[in-house]
């Protein structure tokens, strides 16, 4: 049987360098997967390989079933609308993914009108009302005409939310979305994404470096390494079949009772040949 997400032998090269070694994974409906690895581990490349959005010099092979069927990589006006209606996309840093000279109201209704071809303004002005409302941003009607910079760096996270939302998809991804925010804004952010998903019944893809906030939010782990995916086992599990790898990682976590003690490092686990960096 299909899950929502299959990804079949992905493989992934930028000119000398392989981010994405042959990956296979599945994500199940509802499933709240985490993915996390070092950095330069292939996370983010695995994202945006399944949303078709490598750089045109990328070599990617392999395929990405969604709902069973295979992503249309090489149809741009198909991928589109995948990416408006079934599978929305949270960047790390919305200051990026936002133009600052237009008004939130503006990339919200956009965002809507594209998922929706031919929707009225009206519409397109209640959705992006009804998706602030659900990401906890107050007063949100008088809200819609402030601009980005307006916007305190949390408040722009749950506007990403938003805005990856208002096509009603069924599965979320999204690439470290709380790494510029400090941590108290962070939990309040992953909070409402949480909620969101939980309430949607919709699929999560999670990319992180926290293993706290996977244990926290996700059902499943999928560890990378290297553009391998060494593991993925559900998050309970991941203490009693950690690969050496995970088992390094967990250690190198920072834990109460650890006060002037050095954190481990994993450098005697890269590969040969590998300088410790
Ligand atoms: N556009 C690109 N051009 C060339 N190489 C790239 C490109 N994007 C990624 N890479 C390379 O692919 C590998 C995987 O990168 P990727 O960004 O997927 O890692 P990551 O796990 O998301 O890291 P981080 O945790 O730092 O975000 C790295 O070696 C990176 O340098
Ligand atoms: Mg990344």
């Amino acid at each position: 049987m299909s899950g929502l997400l299959d990804i079949k032998n992905l493989r992934v090269g930028f000119g000398a360098v392989t981010a994405i070694k042959g990956v296979s994974l599945s994500l199940h409906r509802g499933a709240r997967m985490g993915i996390v690895g070092e950095s330069g581990s292939g996370k983010s490349t695995l994202g945006l390989a399944t949303l078709g959005l490598l750089p045109d010099f990328a070599r990617c092979s392999g395929e990405v079933l969604f709902d069973g069927t295979a992503l249309p990589w090489d149809d741009d006006v198909a991928m589109a609308a995948v990416r408006g209606n079934r599978i929305g996309f949270v960047h790390q840093d919305p200051m990026s993914a936002f133009s600052p000279v237009h008004t939130i109201g503006t990339h919200l209704t956009r965002a809507y009108t594209s998922a929706h071809p031919g929707a009225s303004k009206s519409d397109a002005i209640k959705a992006a009302v009804d998706r602030l409302d659900e990401v906890e941003i107050t007063d949100a009607k008088s809200r819609l005409g402030h601009y980005p910079h307006e916007y305190s760096g949390g408040m722009r996270q749950r506007v990403m939310i938003a805005a990856a939302l208002i096509g009603n998809p069924e599965l979320l991804i999204a690439d470290e979305p709380t790494t510029a925010l400090d941590v108290t804004t962070q939990a309040a952010v992953l909070r409402v994404m949480n909620d969101v998903v939980e309430s949607r019944g919709m699929g999560l893809i999670l990319i992180t470096h926290d293993l706290g906030v996977v244990a926290e939010i996700c059902s499943d782990v999928a560890v990378m390494y290297h553009g391998e995916l060494i593991q993925h086992v559900s998050v309970g599990q991941i203490h009693e079949q950690a690969h050496s790898y995970t088992e390094a990682l967990l250690k190198a976590r920072p834990r109460p009772g650890m006060r002037g003690q050095r954190l481990p490092t994993i450098a005697e686990l890269l590969p040969e040949g590998w300088s410790d960096v």
